[in-house]
Order: structure tokens, then C-alpha cells, then sequence
């Protein structure tokens, strides 16, 4: 059975004061919530700090991003070998790395292997924009992606994939449980495809596009969705926390 995940994008938001003040002001109500993994991805410059604050906690780390390389002359990235101490997971592939810093399919694939050989969790993001939905081709640019984002790799080690509709990311615009349902269990077809079928079935499938606390609860009722990646949501503690509250008593 895949786990079910909270994770939070904070994007880039929070200074490292406030990203102290927000993992601070979270930590003992997400401490209490049992049953899925609640994970937080802040800003690189305050990962180390966070990371600090959530040691021996139930609490997990990712980065937003990284570079496919472990070293070299590449100014301003940062690698692998330099998140793998400090967190477990990594976002790759995510809509706006994809449409604003362009990003394309074969890099987030590169990415992916680095991540994974360098024991890092990749949360792959995949997800099409509005105009490819209208015209009918929202699976077949999921599938494109998810060929991408998997290729060469044959034991896809802590691989959570997550589905992000563009068109739905910090629009209040979510899609319904039920489209995301009818995606999710397409991404599990196209994983049997080129990972077999205990890949599918043990993957955890993320649905992330303008999830908030009230509405979470029916998306992971549906039976292919196991959790949410949260963007704005996640930056008020108190409603991250009850988001994630939610998530939890629906799933049991
Ligand atoms: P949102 O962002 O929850 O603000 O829509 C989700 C994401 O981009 O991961």
C-alpha cells in the first residue's frame, strides 16, 4: 500500500527567520497527527535550519529543487551530495521549473537519477496546462513526462510522483477528486508499463493544485490519491496543521 504524504511547498517564501518562526509554530500540532508522513520543503538557505528544528521529530525535509550534476562550475545550483545530509526529499519537475525557468522533460529525468542515486526521495512532478486539457491530450503529456522524468532508471528507489494540473496551481481553481482520481489512475497504468506492476501499486501518487484544508479530505478519499502537495496553504501553520489533520481522519 503507498503511504499517504502531506507535503508542503513553501516556494520562495519565508526569510530564514521566518522559516524558523513557521516549522516552530507547526511542529507540535503536526507531532500529534499520526498515520501519514508530513513532510516540508523551505527555501535551500533554510534548509540546514529547519532541518535543526525538526531532528528526532516526525516531521521530514525536502528542497524545492536541485541541479542533474554532483559538482562543478555551475554557479548559483545546488547538487545532490550537497542536499542528501540535510534532507530526504526533493521536489523535481514542478510546474513552475518547467514553464518559467524552462525546464524540460529530459533534464527532469537527469534530475531524477541524480536524486536517486544520491538516496534522495524525488517527488516528480508532473501535470498539464490548461490549453493541452481542452484539446484532450492532458494524459498523453502526463505520460510524456512521466517517460521522461523515469528514464534509465530500473529500481525507481522512494519515487512519489505528483500530479499538478498548471492550471490549477495558486488559482483557488482545484480540480475535482474525481478528475484527479481518473489521472492518478492512469500515472499507475503508465508506471505498471515501465516499472511494473509493484512499482504502481506501491508508489504514493500526490494530487497538488489549490489543495486547502477543507477540501483535502475528498481528495484523498478517492482510492488512487495518496496525499496532497500544498502550496499556499502550507504557509499559515494553523491551517497546514488542519489540512493535514484532515487528510489523516479521512484516510482512516
Ligand atoms: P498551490 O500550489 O497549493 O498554491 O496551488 C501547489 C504547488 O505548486 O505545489
Amino acid at each position: 500500500m503507498p503511504e499517504t504524504i502531506i507535503a508542503g511547498n513553501w516556494k520562495m517564501n519565508t526569510t530564514l527567520d521566518e522559516a524558523q518562526a513557521l516549522v516552530r509554530a507547526m511542529k507540535p500540532g503536526l507531532e500529534e497527527i499520526k498515520g501519514l508522513r508530513k513532510v516540508v520543503c523551505p527555501p535551500f538557505v533554510s534548509l540546514s535550519a529547519v532541518s535543526s528544528l525538526l531532528k528526532g521529530s516526525t516531521i521530514e525535509v525536502g528542497a524545492q529543487n536541485m541541479h542533474s550534476e554532483k559538482s562543478g562550475a555551475f554557479t548559483g545550483e545546488v547538487s545532490s551530495a550537497m542536499l542528501s545530509g540535510l534532507c530526504k526529499y526533493v521536489i523535481l519537475g514542478h510546474s513552475e521549473r518547467r514553464h518559467i525557468f524552462g525546464e524540460a522533460d529530459d533534464l527532469v529525468g537527469r534530475k531524477v537519477r541524480a536524486a536517486m542515486s544520491a538516496g534522495l526521495s524525488p517527488i516528480l512532478c508532473v501535470g498539464e496546462q490548461l490549453a493541452e486539457r481542452e484539446q484532450g491530450r492532458a494524459e498523453a503529456v502526463v505520460e510524456r513526462q512521466l517517460r521522461a522524468g523515469l528514464d534509465g532508471i530500473t529500481t525507481p528507489r522512494g519515487l512519489i510522483v505528483a500530479y499538478e494540473p498548471v492550471w490549477a496551481i495558486g488559482t483557488g481553481k482545484a480540480a475535482t477528486p474525481q478528475d484527479a482520481q481518473q489521472m492518478m489512475s492512469h500515472i499507475r497504468r503508465v508506471l505498471a508499463t515501465l516499472q511494473g506492476q509493484a512499482v504502481a501499486a506501491n508508489t504514493s501518487l500526490l494530487y497538488g493544485g489549490s489543495v486547502n484544508a477543507d477540501n483535502v479530505a475528498a481528495f484523498v478519499r478517492e482510492p488512487d490519491v495518496n496525499g496532497a502537495l500544498v502550496g499556499g496553504a502550507s504557509l499559515k501553520a494553523d491551517v497546514f496543521v488542519q489540512l493535514a489533520r484532515n487528510a489523516a481522519t479521512a484516510r482512516t
